[in-house]
């Protein structure tokens, strides 16, 4: 049996990507008579019919890469429809690369907007599988995405090393991890590196809590205080406010990062000595974690397995211990914030640690 499969890979990178893609192409090679196609810059690629035929050595290697050997971008779900002022059809670009490279199927591997013009190309009538990329782990329907482990790891070290300077000297550190609309990064590392407040999203915060425990560590003799926000981490007043007023009110206010906010009203307020940490990208950078590169290699087979036996239109999932798949349909455009009472957020409070609501 011959299959011949477009890949490409969408949105913001993280570690993981050239695993999947090696896991997808490597089984795919082993149980049947592959050809696969690469596509450049995601949907980009695709687009504007940016590819080229790959060799079987080319999946060699990049195991432990980060980043994506394919290269990536972000291509608005939004925008998909929509015809620009350079007067293409998208959509009906996509169809047509698709069938010029004479693809049996495109495997897509992304987050939630990627899913989106995933299922969008599948009800267009393309071969799609997915494959759920995102340090934010916030895909419906999978317990993890790939690259989130990683991430943790990543920020829970950040947070250990700026625990050790805070304490040294007696200082509150900030520490903005990303997540701008689910917090589970910022709920997994916090708990992992030892935070004393977590701020998340969905659950938002009054300044003057977060205040109170700072004053309250500072009284028991504890100098340094470590708070893990997340970058979407937003107060009370503004998850009243519809998003363009709370960018107004934000811009008026000369908001630079929710971390340098917190850190400079407490220093305001507590008189405590605060700085903000920004470990950025990094979170997204460098080589994948065992966890990931088993799981990767796992999402990578099972898509295979889909290709194999001619089953489109899912996308790849965790659920408990099983690799399995859903519906594209059912799942793209879901999001999955953290739920308020998440057994995470129970053992959180139950250890003490702050969310500031
Ligand atoms: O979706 C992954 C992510 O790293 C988010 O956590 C973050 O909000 C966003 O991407 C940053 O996007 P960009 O790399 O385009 O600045």
């Amino acid at each position: 049996m011959k299959r011949r499969i477009g890949i490409l890979t969408s949105g913001g990178d993280c570690p993981g990507l050239n695993a999947t893609i090696r896991g997808v192409a490597r089984a795919a090679y082993e149980m049947f008579d592959a050809e696969i196609v690469g596509i450049a810059d995601g949907y980009r690629g695709l687009i504007e019919g940016e590819w080229q035929e790959m060799k079987r050595s080319q999946f060699s290697g990049i195991l432990t890469l980060g980043g994506t050997i394919l290269g990536t971008s972000r291509t608005p779900f939004r925008n998909m429809r929509e015809i620009g002022e350079d007067n293409v059809d998208k959509v009906a670009a996509m169809k047509k690369h698709y069938s010029e490279m004479k693809l049996d199927c495109l495997v897509t591997l992304g987050g939630n907007g990627t899913h989106k013009t995933a299922n969008l190309l599948s009800q267009e009538g393309l071969n799609v599988i997915g494959l759920p990329k995102t340090i934010d782990n916030d895909i419906y329907g999978t317990d993890f995405t790939f690259g989130f482990h990683t991430a943790v790891d990543i920020a829970t070290e950040v947070i250990d090393r700026i625990h050790s300077t805070a304490a040294s000297h007696g200082r509150t550190m900030v520490i903005e991890i990303m997540g701008n609309k689910a917090g589970w990064l910022t709920l997994y590392s916090g708990l992992a590196g030892g935070a004393d407040v977590v701020l998340l999203p969905e659950i938002p915060y009054d300044i003057k809590e977060v205040a109170k425990v700072v004053e309250q560590r500072a009284k028991n003799k504890k100098a340094f205080s470590i708070i893990a926000v997340a970058e979407g981490a937003m107060t009370k007043k503004e998850a009243k406010m519809k998003k363009k007023e709370r960018e107004a009110a934000r811009q008026e206010e000369g908001f630079n990062g929710v971390a340098n906010r917190i850190a400079k009203q407490l220093s305001e307020m507590v008189g405590v000595e605060a700085r903000a940490v920004l470990p950025g990208h990094i979170q997204r950078g460098g080589s994948p974690s065992a966890y990931d590169r088993v799981l990767a290699t796992q999402f990578g087979v099972h898509a295979a397995q889909l290709i194999e036996r001619g089953e489109y239109g899912y996308t790849v999932a965790l659920a408990g211990n099983t690799i399995t798949h859903n519906r594209l349909a059912e799942i793209a455009g879901v999001p999955k914030p953290v739920p308020v009472d998440h057994q995470m957020v129970k053992v959180a409070r139950d250890m003490g640690i702050l969310f500031g609501d």
